[in-house]
């Protein structure tokens, strides 16, 4: 069994247990419209979103996004830059043990589709083995920086590449309000949210969203969560934007 199809099935395994435990962030669900999985256990039909967080981990804004996301009882996704781990040790491991997926962004934040190959192991395996010395896990997703790769970028991931399906381009205003109403109007099952968590309008910008989304149903999982949700298998070297219902 591939490495991402047993963590796939523990993750499957921990959020029948949020289900059961019927906490907050995972209401029981209508009769009928939730998937059965690990031995009968149920999980909620949806609509479901993964918040995604590029270029940090940086000290004053991520601690500020983590408290709040704590308090709300979400997990996130951040794909972080080798740069910014040093100084950052310790938020990347309070990252780690509240429940949120770290993933690869580069060592320098370098577009791969212009990285010959000793360069691009350069910024993707030596970030891959420096977190993995700091979090004690092997297997990170991969996020190219700008979005922008090319056949031997997937040739050469040794991980899943994930992208997005809402942009709301939080890097050109820090406008807290016209990002938020971006991804309210085009959040649906299934997406994958792009922000930055080195900007406090960012920052707000999330949490208005986790607050607005939720109130309407909405649940906020990991990346890796969602592939668990949807029973799919993360593969190596190929891109994902979305994980729709198979209905979709
Ligand atoms: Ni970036």
């Amino acid at each position: 069994m591939s490495n991402w199809k047993k963590r796939v099935q523990a993750g499957t395994l921990a959020l029948a247990a949020l289900a059961l435990a019927a906490v907050p962030c995972l209401p029981r669900s209508e009769p009928g419209t939730a998937r059965d999985v690990a031995g009968g256990a149920k999980i909620p039909a949806g609509p479901y979103v993964a918040l995604t967080f590029d270029d940090g981990p940086k000290a004053a804004t991520t601690s500020v996004l983590l408290d709040g996301l704590a308090q709300r009882g979400v997990h996130a996704t951040f794909f972080v830059i080798g740069e910014n781990v040093e100084g950052n040790e310790l938020l990347l491991q309070r990252m780690a043990g509240e429940g949120h997926q770290i993933g690869l962004h580069t060592y320098h934040h370098k577009s791969l589709a212009e990285l010959n190959a000793s360069d691009f192991y350069a910024e993707v395996d030596e970030l891959r083995a420096t977190l993995g010395a700091l979090l004690g896990q092997k297997d990170f997703m991969l996020r190219p920086p700008y979005g922008m790769m090319n056949a031997a970028t997937q040739a050469r991931a040794a991980a899943p590449i994930v992208l997005w399906s809402v942009d709301p381009e939080d890097w050109s205003d820090r406008d807290t309000e016209r990002q938020v109403s971006v991804i309210l109007d085009r959040a649906q099952d299934g997406d994958i949210i792009l922000l930055h968590d080195i900007y406090p309008a960012s920052v707000e910008t999330a949490l208005q969203v986790v607050d607005t989304l939720m109130a309407k149903g909405f649940h906020f999982v990991t990346v890796e969560e969602l592939f668990a949700i949807r029973g799919k298998t993360p593969e190596n070297g190929k891109v994902y934007r979305r994980l729709p219902p198979a209905s979709q």
